[in-house]
């Protein structure tokens, strides 16, 4: 099972104006500001005229932090635009249309929306939905150059279907990409704008209804990867077959066997900086599954297994220059000769290799005791520690490694 709707969360006290223009896609600025408020984050929603012919303020009124305006003059505060800019810590404007954007690169102050996008100073995102053959415009095309050159964030639309039938680039992006973004822009940190993939737990491999071939990954060291990363300004992706709570996280997706987790990784990897697979993956899965649960009565089942897809490889195979790939190595014998051999076999930067039958260290405790070992060749000993403290080292060396990428 893939959840790709859990909390998010990194906002924490960040006040957000979500501006809505009047496109189709106005409807999926609500699971924007969903998950903006689940993220922590104050929002303020602030909508157009031809935004409310498609959606209700009192939808986002309802889900915001506060009521959502609509007009720069129906409410008691004489100048709302100057108030709501200089209060915010970010603007992000989901769905931006052509007119939209053709405005704010012009310098055109006609609603609340554009007259507070003139009377701030804090970051600003667009997200603009619309046609193809608006989207490729010159003049979208130009305006868009405009607004980038001044600062202005902009998260591409995606291809895919659009109003109408039609089909083609164009439509809105994903609402987690819009908030990863938001929390990108806003992050601070010596990873602040670095997007970070993480994996996390023990993959369940199921053999029928009620039975699984699974390891005993807790899922801690992945989770302490994730939550130092986001505490230090990444825009984390966790990916986790763990059932730990996840904090200060862009994004969560929770997966059951490596088939999944593997859709999931795979799918996001040319969007990321940095990627950790700190899961253990099982290496092997039931062959067959049974739709219903096998019964005693019907004697012992022989179960023949078969290998799941190694995704370390294949992100090792995929990877590109500017990215840094991170595994983990979990050996009970030989722990640094095996961890080298995978090392250079999934062709990664850098392997934590630790030994996991140290009743101290690896599996389901909270401290941890590892080797790191680079591409370079030379490896690095780190005594025992918390995990939380063994992430933080990962991390220092995650820096550096994109530090030396650039
Ligand atoms: O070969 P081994 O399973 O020991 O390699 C461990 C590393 O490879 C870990 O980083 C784990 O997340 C990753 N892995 C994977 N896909 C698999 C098996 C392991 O990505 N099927």
């Amino acid at each position: 099972m893939t959840d790709t709707s859990a909390p998010l969360v990194s906002l924490r006290g960040r006040r957000v104006i979500l501006g809505v223009t009047g496109g189709i896609a106005a409807y999926k600025a609500v699971e924007v500001c969903r998950r903006l408020v689940d993220a922590g984050a104050h929002v303020a929603p602030v909508l157009t005229d031809d935004a409310l012919r498609f959606v209700g303020a009192l939808t986002f009124s309802a889900l915001a932090s506060e009521p959502a305006r609509t007009s720069l003059f129906d409410g008691p505060d004489p100048i709302p635009h100057t108030r709501l800019g200089q209060s915010a810590d970010l603007i992000v404007v989901a769905p931006a249309t052509a007119k939209l954007l053709g405005k704010y690169a012009a310098g055109i102050s006609d609603d609340l929306l554009t007259a507070t996008l003139l009377a701030t100073r804090a970051p600003v995102l667009v997200a603009p939905a619309m046609h193809t053959e608006m989207w490729e415009h010159p003049a979208v095309q130009e305006n868009l150059t405009t607004l980038r050159r001044r600062g202005v964030h902009v998260v591409d639309p995606e291809a895919g279907r659009l109003a109408g039938g039609d089909e083609g680039e164009g439509r809105l992006a994903d609402p987690a990409r819009i908030v990863g973004a938001v929390a990108a822009a806003l992050a601070t940190g010596d990873l602040a704008g670095v997007r970070v993939l993480v994996t996390a737990g023990g993959t369940r491999e199921p053999l029928d209804p009620v039975r699984f071939v699974g390891n005993r990954s807790s899922g801690k060291m992945g989770h302490a990867v994730a939550d130092v990363a986001a505490r230090r300004g990444a825009a984390v992706t966790l990916v986790t077959a763990a059932d730990h709570p996840a904090t200060d996280v862009v994004e969560v997706v929770r997966v059951e066997t490596a088939d999944e987790m593997a859709d999931a990784v795979l799918g996001r990897f040319a969007e990321v900086d940095v990627v950790v697979m700190a899961a253990a993956v099982a290496d092997f899965r039931p062959k067959a599954t049974t739709a219903q649960k096998l019964k005693k009565h019907d004697g012992v089942p022989e179960v023949v297994l078969e290998p799941t897809p190694d995704i370390l490889a294949t992100l090792g195979e995929r990877k590109q220059p500017h990215q840094v790939l991170v595994g983990f190595a979990a050996e009970t014998e030989h722990v640094r000769e095996h961890a080298a051999t995978k090392l250079a076999a999934k062709r990664v930067d850098l392997m934590v290799a630790n030994d996991v039958s140290a009743p101290d260290a690896g599996f389901e405790v909270d401290t941890n005791r590892a080797v790191l070992l680079y591409s370079s060749g030379s490896a690095e000993e780190i005594p025992l520690m918390p995990k939380p403290d063994l992430a933080g080292l990962i991390l220092d060396r995650i820096v550096e490694s994109l530090k030396g990428n650039q």
